[in-house]
């Protein structure tokens, strides 16, 4: 697999599942992956920058407002080079403000001008998880097209044990290169699925068909 020539964004929010990211990070780069991090501040309480910049060689993305670079509106032009956002772990705080249109900080703001595909896992205690409100919001993100990364069920850093584990790393892998690598060769094509043989006309003599299978 080789992703070379093509710019993931992350966005890490604040859990305790923000560390594996750094482990997702270096994946992607060794499948020569550009990768951009944008983190909230609060899941800089989890994970210090430098290691991000240091694994992907760009700055972290962090402030809205921040005037120490070369001057252009960071977050449309991160936007614009992004071909996949995957907003990893994903909080439950930062699932509400995207699916409200809420745009507060550098990922928010980020993801919002994004027009590429998303991909949201979700991490975050089981009754965090199932609370209805938590629920509603990630149905309105699939509705507007976000594709959620389901968490897994285990123990979680709390102690408790039920649904809501961040994917891990290398599942997260697979649905970026899922959705990155392969070419979208069926998009708009229509396929007939016949229950019988059926048969095709090379010419006015010869015709292509099949045995028909039960
Ligand atoms: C130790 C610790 C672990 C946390 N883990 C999670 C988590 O896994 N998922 C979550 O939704 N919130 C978690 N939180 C709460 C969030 O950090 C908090 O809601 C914060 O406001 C999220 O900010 P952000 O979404 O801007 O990063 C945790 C808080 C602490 C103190």
């Amino acid at each position: 697999m080789n992703l070379k020539g093509k710019t993931v964004l992350i966005g890490v929010s604040g859990s305790i599942a923000a560390y594996k990211i750094a482990g997702l990070v270096s994946m992607l780069k060794k499948q020569e992956a550009n990768v951009l991090v944008a983190m909230t501040e609060n899941a800089k309480n989890f994970i210090n920058p430098i290691t991000f910049e240091t694994l992907t060689n760009n700055k972290c993305l962090i402030e809205t407002f921040d005037r120490n670079f070369e001057f252009k509106t960071e977050h449309i032009s991160v936007a614009k080079q992004a071909d996949l956002v995957v907003i990893a772990p994903a909080t439950a705080n930062v699932i509400g403000k995207i699916a409200n249109g809420i745009a507060d900080d550098m990922l928010t703001t980020t993801t919002m001008a994004c027009r590429c595909k998303k991909l949201i896992a979700p991490a975050m205690n089981t009754d965090m998880y199932e609370n209805p409100i938590v629920q509603d919001n990630i149905d309105k993100l699939k509705h507007f097209g976000y594709e959620i990364i389901e968490p897994n069920c285990g123990r979680l850093a709390c102690g408790d044990v039920g649904k809501g584990k961040m994917a891990e790393p290398e599942e997260i892998l697979e649905y970026i290169s899922k959705e990155i690598m392969y070419e979208k060769d069926l998009v708009g094509k229509k396929v007939l699925v016949t229950a019988g043989p059926t048969i095709e006309k090379i010419d006015d003599v010869r015709f292509l068909s099949n045995h028909s299978t039960r």
